[in-house]
């Protein structure tokens, strides 16, 4: 596919582990450029948040399948801060705790939900214009992206960080369980059978152990802007 193939810019891919610092730098990307921020990962969220809810078991593969055929999932992007509805509920908080966490690993790993999630996510981002945080986007949803970064940072680094973010939002956790939780789901995520998490051939490697979001935020808006000028898009 040509480069300039989408009426809304260009697709910006941003896969990796957890708290690498995917989330914050999407939005931080997607808003210098203009574009539109799509959090992968706050979808498997509220669809692990409804399964919870439902009291169904994530082993009863056929139940998750009905539910995730009828959930209506909602991202809302306005005014630069994220929202997530899961069947018109506001569940952006709920679904940020450790629990919901593991407990998205283990539901996205569940192929009616990838199906529908994948669905869903081609059909937001096919015009362009977007920036795409994940695990998978640069190899499965969207393997033609035009632009695909994998942001990575060290375990004990992404421990760190996801636990100042949980005690700032007044969980009760330990640095060494916060580690613990990290590696155990990127185990989890990257051990799965069906879109594991992996860096794209084609993907730019980011290192972010050692700099701050700014210097990562520069470099990657650097190279989105080459690409995008490349293509001839307007921003
Ligand atoms: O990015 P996050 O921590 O909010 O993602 C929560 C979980 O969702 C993560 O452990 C794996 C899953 N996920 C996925 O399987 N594929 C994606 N594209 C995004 C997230």
């Amino acid at each position: 596919m040509a480069v300039n193939a989408r009426p809304n810019g260009l697709i910006i891919a941003i896969d990796g582990p957890s708290g690498a610092g995917k989330s914050t730098i999407a939005r931080l990307l997607a808003k210098r450029l203009g574009y539109l921020q799509i959090d992968t990962g706050a979808m498997y969220r509220a669809v692990a948040f409804l399964v919870g809810q439902a009291g169904i078991d994530p082993g009863d593969v056929a139940a998750v399948e009905r539910l995730c055929n009828s959930a209506d999932i909602r991202l809302d992007n306005a005014n630069c801060s994220l929202r997530v509805y899961a069947n018109g509920q506001d569940v952006t908080e709920l679904i940020r705790t450790p629990e919901m966490s593991l407990m998205t690993s283990r539901i996205s790993a569940l192929r009616p939900v990838r199906e529908s999630m994948m669905l869903l996510q081609r059909r937001l981002g096919q015009d362009g214009g977007v920036v795409l945080e994940g695990r998978d986007i640069g190899t499965a949803v969207f393997p033609d992206a035009e632009l695909k970064f994998f942001l990575f940072a060290s375990p004990e680094e992404r421990g760190k960080r996801r636990y100042a973010e949980l005690v700032g939002n007044g969980e009760p956790v330990t640095l060494e369980e916060t580690i613990e939780a990290v590696t155990r789901r990127d185990r989890q995520d990257s051990q799965r059978d069906i879109a594991p998490l992996r860096q794209a051939e084609d993907a730019i490697p980011v290192d972010s152990s050692h700099s701050s979001i700014e210097e990562v935020l520069n470099k990657m808006e650097d190279i989105a802007r080459g690409k995008i000028q490349q293509a001839g898009t307007l921003l």
